[in-house]
């Protein structure tokens, strides 16, 4: 019975692999503590934790600590994106000061169809942009996090500096490069002019 339910589990994450279409689905929620499991599997992945700036595996009890606090703190928007049901992403959005200004941290499953990853920050930048009022979106990546540069850059972000050795893991300093986005350079903005209000 067990190996009936992993066969069958394993075809359904196949299918969903694979079918590349699917990155033009999914959609962005809320996290609830329901998806406290899913989401940290993936914060957990190696592929996922080595870009953290925390970087140790996180227990549930830190976990769901983290989930408490953060979803009950008005300035703090915790996102999930899901295809057909299951947890593929994770964007959180922070407001330091009533600025409008806001940080974003995001992280997309390593085995994620291409372009769910573009899919989601589009989704999750459209939101806090049009519905949330926000007036610029600041992350920031370790100068060896490629795929984090590149995906900054190809949604619109300035680089607007470095922080050199800004980060130590206990064993070296690593520099962050910092990034910005102004609503108005937003390059998902078009599509906000073709909703309605
Ligand atoms: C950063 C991160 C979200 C970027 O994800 P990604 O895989 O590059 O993003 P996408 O899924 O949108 O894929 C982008 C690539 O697929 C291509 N692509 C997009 N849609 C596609 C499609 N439908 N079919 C095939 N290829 C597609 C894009 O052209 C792009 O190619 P490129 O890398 O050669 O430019 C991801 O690497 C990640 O989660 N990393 C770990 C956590 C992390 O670093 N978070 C950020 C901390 S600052």
């Amino acid at each position: 019975m067990v190996t009936v339910f992993i066969v069958l589990f394993k075809q359904l994450k196949a299918e969903i692999i694979m079918d590349n279409s699917n990155c033009d689905q999914g959609s962005l929620r809320p996290m609830m503590a329901g998806d406290l499991a899913s989401i940290l599997l993936l914060r957990n992945h190696d592929e996922i934790r080595r870009y953290m700036l925390t970087q140790h595996k996180i227990s549930i009890n830190e976990h769901t600590l983290w989930f408490d606090k953060a979803s009950k703190n008005p300035s703090t928007e915790l996102l999930v994106f899901e295809i057909k049901n299951k947890c593929f992403g994770f964007v959180q959005f922070k407001e330091s000061s009533n600025t409008g200004i806001v940080d974003w941290g995001f992280y997309v499953d390593p085995d994620a169809p291409k372009g769910v990853a573009r899919r989601m920050a589009e989704e999750a930048l459209r939101t806090v942009f049009k519905k949330k009022g926000i007036y610029k979106v600041c992350g920031r990546a370790f100068d060896w996090n490629e795929s984090s540069i590149n995906f900054h850059k190809s949604l619109g972000f300035a680089q607007e500096g470095v922080l050199r050795d800004h980060h130590f893991d206990g064993l070296s300093y690593h520099s962050l490069i910092c990034f910005g986005l102004l609503k108005r350079n937003c390059k998902v903005r078009e599509k906000f002019n073709e909703e309605k209000e």
